[in-house]
């Protein structure tokens, strides 16, 4: 009995990393759905994460377009590599102590192999522009709208109902009046002033205003740069 458990352990590890070549890569595809919210497989487009295009044979931490690397994964010395990935994969924080990749893992040795034998395809230099026609045709089953965050929605040229005009603030309210002439009320608490000055950022003095949470009373409002901030915002009652 006992051996029998040593054995299947022992095949367990030794077959993890092979499973990057064995995996499914279609099933691999939809298992990438949660990473898809922070990572982008297009070249240099970083989101909360760092774009994994490239990723195989690349220095963990060492994407020079991405800003936000945590010292602990820039000093790991990691290369990534279907064995390396699978680790990261399997326990971020077991493999990089104090890493800031908010993921808790991926327990599933099959699930694993199915992700990386779509990475390893999807990561390869050309790969990228596939991927994307793929997405915005739905070409992933449906989900590339899903997939692809909501966090990459160009905001130049929304709807009139999506552009800021005018942003009034009065003891603890927002009032969001929009191209359409339509004004809406905030709690000052539901109201997040964010911005974007990527290429798919807003126009500089148009703000946008995107919906946010799950109850209605919620939304966003995406400035091209911060000092539009507080230049927009009136006080008055
Ligand atoms: C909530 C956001 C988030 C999710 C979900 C997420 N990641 Fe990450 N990922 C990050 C961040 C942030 C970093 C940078 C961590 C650091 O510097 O410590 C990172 C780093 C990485 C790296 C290292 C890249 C490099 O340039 O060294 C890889 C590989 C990676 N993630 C793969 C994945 C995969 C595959 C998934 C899905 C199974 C995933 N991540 C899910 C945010 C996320």
């Amino acid at each position: 009995m006992k051996v029998q458990v040593v054995i299947a352990f022992v095949t367990m590890v030794l077959a993890s990393p092979l499973l990057a070549q064995q995996g499914d890569a279609s099933r691999g595809e939809r298992d990438f759905r949660v990473c898809a919210p922070c990572h982008s497989l297009e070249p240099d487009r970083n989101m909360t994460g760092p774009s994994l295009a490239g990723l195989w044979g690349r220095k963990a931490g060492s994407l020079p377009s991405f800003e936000r690397y945590s010292d602990a994964l820039k000093s790991s010395g990691i290369i990534w590599d279907d064995r390396s990935l699978d680790g990261w994969l399997t326990d971020p924080e077991r493999m990089v102590p104090d890493n800031e990749m908010p993921f808790n893992g991926i327990k599933d040795a099959r699930e694993r192999g199915d992700l990386l034998a779509f990475l390893k395809e999807a990561t390869k230099p050309g790969a990228a522009p596939q991927q994307n026609a793929q997405a915005q045709t739905g070409g992933m089953g449906g989900m590339g709208g899903m997939m692809r965050g909501g966090n990459d929605t160009n905001l130049k040229n929304l709807e009139p109902a999506r552009q800021v005009k005018a942003i009034t603030y009065c003891h603890d309210s927002y009032r969001v009046t929009t191209a359409n002439g339509k004004t809406r009320h905030f709690w000052e608490r539901n109201l997040r002033f964010m911005t974007d000055s990527s290429r798919d950022g807003p126009q500089s003095g148009v703000p946008a205003i995107m919906p946010a949470g799950m109850l209605g009373d919620r939304a966003a409002v995406i400035f091209a740069a911060p000092e539009e901030i507080t230049k927009m915002i009136e006080q008055s009652c």
